[in-house]
């Protein structure tokens, strides 16, 4: 795909819980680009997720991912519930967004965290620390304890030891599940270079995070990303043991540009970073591989709580249709639309609810597209 192209194939996987009231506010702002700019987005929508276990028994069929992978992008919007939350792991709508992730080899998950003048306020930092937020967490997205094996429940080998202890009456032992957080030192270089090749485009910075003082699978990720940094001179690193980069996130988040971690660790830090911008309701997320179709996705949940109501922020959604336009179909022109047009509806005051404001999901819409068509 290149910029003359004007057709671009793009899966929708609307989900569970405000997942298909972000992904119809998305398609609003879509549509109306592509109006005006001559192009046109032919949807094909699947179910993935809740929506899935309901309509076909299993969280992401086999057959939808294949047809998937001919898109030019596949842009998820949320899923997840209390409805299904007592199913097995491998039945719960979780398991429909990791067979995807690892069905498209996402393993580059990419999540910006900026802070927009307007919300300096909205931050819990104070001002003049909230003020300097520009950085970007590069998540392993395929591997450690998602994925590794062997992983399971029931009774371990430690409970089996002291069975004859407990029959006895004399130990209460409960009982046992395990995960197992495994890399290989190719899935740690992969990722390490495409951070490092982002940081050379930014500040020249890259935060590497781990608990090398712990997990033997932390030293292998500081030793191969020390191995890396070496084809990148020009660009610094750092190593933070997680718990300390949680602090320093908070206390002085202007340090971080590129934070580079793997994929549990980057997924409760990158929640951490919502609200340093404010919401988690503004962060978007691209996850990409070395080839097929790029996996765009809020860092939101599908919010249950606020789920039915209209009360869903869809910047999250909006940016990382922004982030698809940059990274999945090389339109980088499309993407700066977007995001001025949510520049310009934040900057004209319009606030959803997690952000401290009143307004609703189809107000901030349809200001984001009269924005982004007077910026053009
Ligand atoms: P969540 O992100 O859904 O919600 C956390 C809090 O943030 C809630 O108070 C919610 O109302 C608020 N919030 C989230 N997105 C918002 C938005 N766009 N606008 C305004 N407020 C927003 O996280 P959770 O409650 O821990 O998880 C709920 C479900 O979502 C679970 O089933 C979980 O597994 C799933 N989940 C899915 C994804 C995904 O689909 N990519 C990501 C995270 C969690
Ligand atoms: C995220 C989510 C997912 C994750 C869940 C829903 C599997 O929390 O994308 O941040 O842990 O990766
Ligand atoms: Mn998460």
């Amino acid at each position: 795909m290149n910029a003359t192209a004007h057709r671009y194939r793009i899966a929708l996987l609307p989900g569970d819980g405000i997942g298909p009231e972000v992904m119809a506010a998305g398609r609003r702002v879509m549509d109306d680009l592509a109006r005006r700019r001559g192009i046109a987005f032919e949807y094909a929508e699947y179910a993935i997720g809740g929506a899935a276990l309901d309509a076909h028994g299993v969280p992401l069929r086999p057959a939808d991912l294949d047809l998937m992978r001919s898109s030019d992008a596949v842009l998820l919007a949320a899923l997840g519930g209390p409805k299904w939350d007592t199913g097995p792991a491998n039945l719960r709508p979780e398991a429909g967004l990791l067979a995807l992730r690892k069905g498209l080899g996402a393993f580059a998950n990419l999540r910006p965290a900026r802070i927009f003048p307007d919300l300096v306020s909205a931050s819990k930092l104070k001002p003049e620390i909230a003020a300097r937020v520009d950085l970007i967490v590069f998540r392993e997205l395929t591997g450690g304890l998602y994925f590794g094996e062997p992983r399971g429940r029931g009774e371990g080998e430690r409970e089996k030891g002291r069975k004859g202890e407990r029959e006895k009456g004399k130990t209460a032992i409960g009982r046992t599940a395990y995960n197992t957080m495994i890399y290989s030192e190719e899935e740690i270089r992969r990722i390490a270079k495409m951070a490092f090749e982002a940081a050379r485009g930014r500040r020249k910075r890259v935060t590497s995070v781990d608990k090398a003082n712990v997990l033997e699978v932390s030293q292998l990720w500081r030793e191969v990303v020390t191995e890396v940094a070496r084809d990148y001179p020009d660009v610094e690193l750092l190593h933070l043991y997680v718990d300390n980069a949680a602090m320093q996130l908070v206390r002085d988040p202007g340090q971080f540009d590129v934070l580079l971690t793997e994929n549990l660790f980057g997924d409760i830090l990158s929640d951490l970073c919502a609200e340093l911008v404010g919401s988690i309701g503004l962060l978007p997320s691209a996850c990409l591989g070395a080839s097929g179709p790029g996996l765009f996705e809020p860092v939101h949940g599908s919010a249950p709580d606020i789920a039915g109501k209209g009360l869903a922020n869809p910047l999250a959604m909006f940016l990382t249709i922004a982030l698809m336009f940059r990274h999945g179909l090389k339109r980088p022109d499309l993407a700066d639309e977007v995001e001025r047009g949510v520049a310009g509806a934040l900057k004209s005051g319009l606030r959803t609810r997690d952000l401290g404001g009143a307004a609703g999901t189809a107000e901030v819409t349809e200001r984001v597209i009269q924005k982004i068509s007077e910026e053009a």
